[in-house]
């Protein structure tokens, strides 16, 4: 058995006089390389992304809540307004605990490279940070936990957003699930769609949009700021997530059938539809400069712009958002260096676009099936 196998068994011991050719390392299904050890590196980007993400060490408790409380226990949020921050908060809460679980249960084992598996430990941490956000804003406005962690079970359009999410972990959990098989590995592919571009990618926006609608309003500035640096934090995640969807996809070409195409856009497609009814629940009646019609063309134009990143297009259609304060608010926050780690504007998109690192690493099979996919120019305040 190989020592990077991804199996229970332990692995046998390698040859020590045998140096690792960084050449012979494979995103999954490794058969030549030690998983233990990171260098010399072949996916450079992998590497990139754990930097960035360790540049941006935070904690919600650095966070001032005290103007929060002064506003939620005023009379200046309406009843609608509250019910919109409750069920965001309610979906981010679990939410978050979800991709973090996810991440370790199910697609640590299956990733048998040292940097991307070095990044996904580093991923797995702010997934903690920021599941430990939701905890205390809830503390800080003396919301009941019990009622905001609970909606995941309790309140229908955030469980079916939860259930959809929670179905791909099991499918990899099954004791039978292996990545040997073209099955396997387009099931595998289909959990990092489902989390990296479905949750992290679309779930979340709607969510998004609807807290920073507070900040534009000078309102709850502390659960915005909290929210900026998950935003800053999501961005690197599916980032990471595409990269490495395309990365597998370039090395096992032969999976990405139209076929399984079809079944991602599909996928997709019932996914923007869940988001649409959490963002009608979350908004039973418009609350100033948001309505339910705006929320279905912002869900479709996010979808397009994930979409692009995995070489599947724009279906949707939606060439312009119909929230554009909101690559405004990040814009702006790049002007005063939030991104000081280049997070939006790196590698990645730019030399080593989807997977492909940078070219001393790629002279191989891999350089060839995204190169000149549109996805390259995508991210930036599109990406909002
Ligand atoms: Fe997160
Ligand atoms: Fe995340």
């Amino acid at each position: 058995m190989s020592c990077c196998n991804a199996g229970g068994t332990r692995p046998e011991a390698h040859d020590l006089t045998k140096r690792i050719d960084p050449k012979d390392k494979r995103l999954i299904n490794c058969k030549a390389v030690d998983v233990n050890q990171l260098m010399p590196l072949k996916y450079h980007w992998a590497w990139e992304f754990y930097l960035n993400g360790c540049a941006n060490n935070w904690l919600p408790t650095e966070v001032a809540m005290q103007k929060d409380i002064e506003i939620w226990k005023s009379n200046r949020l309406s009843a609608n307004e509250r019910h919109m921050l409750m069920r965001n908060l309610g979906f981010f809460s679990t939410a978050e605990s979800l991709v973090g679980n996810n991440i370790v249960l199910a697609i640590f084992k299956h990733v048998t490279n040292p940097e991307a598996r070095q990044y996904l430990l580093r991923q797995a941490f702010e997934e903690a940070v920021h599941t430990h956000t939701f905890h205390y804003i809830v503390e800080s406005l003396g919301l009941d936990e019990r009622e905001v962690f609970n909606m995941y079970h309790e309140i229908n359009s955030i469980h079916e957003k939860d259930d959809f999410e929670m179905k791909l972990t099991q499918d990899i959990l099954d004791p039978n699930f292996s990545t040997s098989t073209d099955e396997g590995i387009r099931k595998f592919i289909k959990n990092l769609v489902g989390f990296y571009v479905i949750m992290e990618g679309i779930f979340f926006y709607s969510g998004f949009v609807m807290i920073l609608s507070f900040k534009r309003r000078n309102l709850m500035p502390g659960v915005c700021e909290q929210f900026e640096y998950i935003i800053r934090d999501e961005t690197i995640h599916l980032s990471f997530g595409v990269e490495l969807i395309n990365g597998i996809i370039s090395e096992n070409p032969q999976v990405w059938t139209k076929e399984f195409q079809n079944e991602i856009l599909e996928m997709v497609n019932q996914a923007v539809e869940l988001e649409i009814a959490y963002a009608q629940d979350c908004l039973p009646v418009g609350i100033i400069g948001l309505n339910v019609g705006m929320f279905r063309e912002y869900v479709q134009y996010v979808a397009d712009r994930r979409l692009t990143r995995i070489g599947l297009g724009t279906p949707y259609g939606i060439n312009e958002s119909p929230f554009p304060w909101m690559s405004a608010i990040m814009d702006l926050k790049k002007e005063k260096n939030f991104f000081e780690s280049r997070v939006t504007e790196y590698q990645p998109m730019n030399s080593s676009s989807l997977g492909l690192g940078t070219k001393n690493e790629t002279e191989d099979e891999s350089d060839t099936l995204f190169s000149n996919t549109s996805a390259q120019k995508e991210i930036g305040s599109s990406d909002w």
